[in-house]
């Protein structure tokens, strides 16, 4: 038998008037995506996530504090990446503290961010769009830099963040509280 595992869809299309679009990937608790809307109303933020629980209380939050700029997606990262998103539809691309799966050795297969998966990015990247990476995990941070540099779409380009650099992740506060820091690369997609 098979067995309906989401009883409701909404074809969102995405308004051609958005300034640009943002996405959120594996956004958690949402505090990043809602002050990223509230502070640019003119911008779509697209916020995804696997865990039902946490959108419906970052819907709860965008209801209760009326953020028009804000959609909510239910989506496997990867397959959001590879199947979902229209083709070359948002400027830019937050992927801050990732599960990092510290150990490695164990689960090489469970984090996100691999070469295969960087190479998917460009579908749905609009040329010149951003890629926005964060964690406070060095093995991850360097493992990121070393795939980076060899993949000759992505140009460095730290600038790209700095109107969002003082907004901070709920992991972010997180591990600074802990006296962790957390690191922020930004890639540009082409020259
Ligand atoms: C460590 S939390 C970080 C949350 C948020 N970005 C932050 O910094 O506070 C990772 C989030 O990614 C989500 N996640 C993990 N793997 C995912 C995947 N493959 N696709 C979509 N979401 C995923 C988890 O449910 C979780 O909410």
């Amino acid at each position: 038998m098979i067995e309906v595992l989401t009883n409701e869809y909404r074809l969102l299309s995405l308004p051609a008037d958005a300034e640009s679009v943002e996405l959120d990937m594996g956004c958690g608790k949402g505090k990043f995506t809602l002050e990223l809307a509230q502070r640019y109303p003119k911008r779509l933020v697209l916020a995804s996530d696997v865990m039902l629980g946490r959108l419906r209380r970052i819907e709860q939050k965008v209801l209760h504090q009326k953020i028009p700029n804000v959609r909510l997606l239910r989506a496997e990262s990867a397959q959001l990446v590879r199947f979902q998103l229209p083709w070359r539809s948002v400027d830019r691309i937050h992927i801050l503290c990732p599960d990092p799966w510290p150990k490695e050795d164990k689960r090489p297969l469970r984090r996100l961010v691999s070469t295969q998966f960087l190479c998917t990015l460009p579908r749905v990247l609009k040329p010149g769009g951003t890629l926005h990476l964060s964690t406070d995990h060095q093995p991850y941070f360097e493992a990121w830099q070393e795939m980076l540099a060899k993949l000759p779409f992505f140009t460095p380009d730290p600038g790209a963040i700095a109107d969002v650099r003082d907004l901070k992740t709920d992991f972010e506060l997180q591990w600074e509280a802990q006296g962790k820091s957390v690191g922020h690369l930004a890639f540009r997609l082409g020259n």
